[in-house]
């Protein structure tokens, strides 16, 4: 059987990136990270769509030279149809189609929060496959959920946040904290350095599966300013203590989420994606769910954790094998469900 190259294009958010797979191996993953939005705190969608309007065309061209194959060696074209900023999927969305058109190869639409899932079914040397049904835990800068997987096209939510995404609990954490954005990765490096039960910060109560981060936003607030109206240099004195203690936290109510559900279905195999799953403190913790509760965990290459157009390839292959085609006339949806 004569392989199958699938080019990928992701542009959800503020990460353009193309990929070619050939089957389920990524042979490129070329991602252009936009640090425009660093000095406004946060992401600005109309700089992010300007700068994927820059990054698009030589994202693809390296991704396709540096996968030494031509263009018409292409099978399919798959990309992000949603999640996410409205202005940034148009750019990726618009290509993928111009492109498939012109080369006359079958188009493929990938909701990015089920690529983050099957990020896992990429074959990597050294990364077991998790087995149908699963347990998907995503979190990112804009979702938190508990999917159950239970195949590679049928997944359920089973518990969501109510308000603020895990990596947005993060990132504000970090704003209060005077680190620049996206400041995730700020607290979990200064977090390796500090005492995770230096300061308490109360869970939220939320039935069932669901999450909600907005209640411990305002509590660390309210936290910074007692303590720095107090002491003018209360953060910079305990930084590493301070990020240890929300990071402890946020973990913790992820862990005990998990445990609700593992309880629930029965089932102990947990497959995490997105973002916030380069934490340190959230890997660790599911290490240990190996051996303290007998689970079996899955944790994705690195490189697959943050946005990537390699997992939106990996779900484009699956459709490939399945012929589950988009139309042409597809668009790009900033609000998608499963
Ligand atoms: O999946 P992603 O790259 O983009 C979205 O789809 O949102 O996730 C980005 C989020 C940001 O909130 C970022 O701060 C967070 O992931 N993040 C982290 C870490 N690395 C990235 N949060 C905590 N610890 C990290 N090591
Ligand atoms: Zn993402």
């Amino acid at each position: 059987k004569s392989p199958i190259y699938i080019l990928a294009i992701e542009s959800s958010c503020d990460d353009t990136s193309a990929a070619i797979l050939c089957n389920d191996k990524v042979i490129t993953n070329v991602v252009a990270s936009q640090s425009i939005h660093q000095k406004y705190g946060g992401v600005v969608p109309e700089l992010a769509s300007r700068a994927h309007q820059q990054n698009i065309v030589p994202v693809v061209d390296i991704a396709i030279k540096d996968a030494g194959i031509t263009k018409d060696q292409i099978s399919g074209i798959a990309f992000t149809q949603g999640p996410g900023l409205m202005g940034s999927l148009l750019v990726g969305g618009n290509f993928a189609k111009s492109l498939a058109f012109a080369l006359n190869v079958p188009l493929i639409a990938v909701n990015h929060m089920h690529a983050h899932i099957l990020a896992h079914f990429i074959d990597e040397p050294g990364y077991d496959k998790p087995k149908f049904p699963f347990l998907a835990l995503t979190i990112s800068g804009g979702h938190t959920q508990i999917v159950k997987v239970n195949d590679f096209f049928n997944l359920e939510i089973l518990g969501e946040t109510t308000d603020d995404a895990v990596g947005e609990a993060f990132d504000k954490s970090a704003k209060l904290l005077g680190l620049p954005y996206p400041g995730g990765p700020l607290i979990d490096k200064n977090a390796k350095f500090g005492n995770p039960k230096a300061f308490t910060f109360t869970k939220p109560k939320v039935d069932g599966l669901n999450f909600s981060f907005s209640g411990l936003k305002t509590q660390i607030m309210y936290f910074i300013q007692k303590n720095v109206a107090e002491n003018p240099n209360f953060i910079e004195e305990n930084m590493n203590d301070i990020c240890a203690s929300i990071q402890f936290t946020i973990v913790s109510i992820l862990m005990d989420k998990l445990k609700m559900a593992v309880k629930e279905t029965g089932i102990n195999q947990i497959a995490i994606g997105g973002g916030v799953s380069a934490n340190s403190g959230i890997r660790q913790a599911l290490l240990d769910a190996q051996t303290k509760y007998k689970w079996k965990t899955f944790i994705p290459k690195f490189e697959y954790t943050t946005d990537n157009a390699a997992m939106i390839g990996i779900v484009g292959y699956q459709y490939y094998l399945n012929n589950k085609f988009a139309k042409k006339t597809v668009t790009n949806q900033a609000r998608l469900e499963f």
